[in-house]
């Protein structure tokens, strides 16, 4: 029998029955879709703490576990056995490609790199110092008025190609961002690299002399870059979504989901972390920040400390932790202040009752600022880096939303709180 489950207006006795889905894992969801035409009333979930705002095939997270899967395959597979490209085409397709298939995809994706050259013009209309989040915010979002030729969310072709492109530019735009910065030249992206190549090329070489990518710092970049590729429907994912479902093409989609990101209670953590070490200085210190992280009447939070949805340890932040000793070790870096204030500080705040009773584990941005100061990557673009691995995400949930025949413009309603009707008071009344 399909499940109902039961809602009692208590003062009046009027009941209602509303079904209950049953997803292939996670806790099963009240369709509540005909609750205000049945009811008369709205849900209030600010935050959507309790809300399941879609149906997907993409990501999967139990967040009491520590568990994350893309398609059924758990993170810590992905992140060991397969390469960044192997992953987004899982995330965009549903399955990973065979070597056919993955050939055809690098090369689709690989001969996207390039940006039209009218964007040395667009990147110099900002001023050097401009946060690289504002200036792909601005550059992602001006791509849909470069390729008219596939804006037209209904038909599949041009999803495709849309998809590609900005799967594929993204590195150099965040690159080109950095080297903006320094007053560099741009570096054209090469064919013969891998994404994960392609990208920290862009970033460290000059046309002054040869640019050997570490073979090392390839391959952690390529692993950071499948931790940040999807993560179900957070803040920015579900951004994109809702500015989705109005229509909106895919480039001003994730321009939203940019702008989303860059807070730091969401992918501007990895920042405020490393801003946050090198605050506390010294591991003397940590007692003294943990107790204002404590302490109801300081905003003080320790960041890369807690989520939403985990309440366990993260486990992107487990495989990220044991990346960073393999860079630190690779660059021969023995004292890491930070890092050692950041181990000391993830001890000391999993063995206090606090953090222990409010499950605040360390999540995937506690260590990933080490990894990218260790690799000369600097603080401002660290949520750049994070905002191009989660395109991805943002894609692939974008093409499903579009995909989905319930799909419906985003729209929630509200609990009023304010004036009732009042008399109008012309000005010269007022008091
Ligand atoms: N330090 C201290 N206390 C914390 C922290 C923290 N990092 N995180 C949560 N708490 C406390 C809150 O004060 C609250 O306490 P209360 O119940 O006594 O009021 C309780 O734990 C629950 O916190 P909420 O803010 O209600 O939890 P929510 O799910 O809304 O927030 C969030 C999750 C935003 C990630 C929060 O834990 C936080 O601000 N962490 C620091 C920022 C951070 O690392 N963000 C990255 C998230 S991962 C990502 O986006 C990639």
């Amino acid at each position: 029998m399909a499940k109902t489950i039961s809602v009692k207006d208590d003062q009046t006795g009027k009941a209602w029955k509303f079904p209950v889905l049953e997803g292939t894992a996670g806790p099963d969801v009240v369709d509540i879709r005909k609750f205000y035409a049945e009811t008369d009333m709205f849900t209030y979930d600010p935050g959507f703490t309790s809300t399941g705002s879609c149906e997907s095939k993409i990501t999967f997270i139990d967040g009491d576990k520590g568990i994350l899967m893309h398609r059924g395959y758990p993170i810590e597979d992905l992140a060991e056995k397969c390469n960044f490209e192997e992953v987004a085409y899982l995330l965009l397709f549903g399955e990973l490609p065979t070597e056919k298939q993955y050939k055809q995809f690098e090369r689709d994706i690989t001969y996207h790199t390039m940006l039209h050259e009218q964007f040395h013009n667009f990147y110099s209309g900002f001023r050097r110092d401009g946060h690289p989040m504002a200036i792909m915010c601005g550059v992602v979002g001006a791509l849909s008025a470069f390729y008219h030729d596939s804006l037209d969310i209904n038909n599949p072709d041009h999803r495709r190609i849309s998809t590609y492109r900005l799967i594929a530019k993204m590195p150099t735009i965040a690159a080109w961002a950095y080297k903006y910065s320094l007053g560099q030249p741009f570096i054209y992206p090469r064919n013969d690299l891998t994404y994960a190549e392609n990208f920290l090329y862009m970033m460290f070489a000059t046309p002054c002399e040869d640019y050997e990518v570490n073979p090392v710092l390839a391959k952690a970049m390529d692993r950071i870059l499948i931790l940040h590729a999807d993560h179900e429907q957070n803040a920015s994912t579900s951004t994109v979504r809702l500015a989705g479902s109005s229509g909106a093409n895919p480039f001003a989609c994730i321009a939203a989901g940019i702008a989303s990101l860059w807070g730091p209670a969401h992918g501007g953590a990895n920042e405020a972390v490393l801003t946050m070490l090198r605050e506390i200085g010294d591991k003397k210190r940590i007692p003294e920040f943990v107790k204002r992280a404590k302490d109801k009447n300081d905003n003080f939070r320790l960041m890369g400390f807690g989520h939403r949805v985990y309440k366990n340890y993260d486990p992107r932040a487990r495989i990220m932790s044991r990346t960073c000793a393999e860079v630190l070790n690779e660059l021969k870096i023995k004292n890491n202040p930070l890092l050692d204030i950041a181990m000391e500080l993830e001890r000391i705040a999993l063995e206090d009752d606090y953090f222990i009773e409010k499950k605040l584990y360390p999540n995937v941005d506690f260590y990933s600022g080490i990894i990218f100061q260790a690799m000369g990557i600097p603080v401002t673009m660290f949520t750049a880096l994070f905002a191009l691995a989660r395109t991805t995400g943002w894609v692939a949930q974008w093409q499903e939303m579009i995909e989905d025949p319930q799909q419906k413009i985003g729209r929630p309603r509200q609990l009023y709180t304010g004036q009732t009707k009042r008399k109008f008071v012309p000005m010269k009344s007022r008091k």
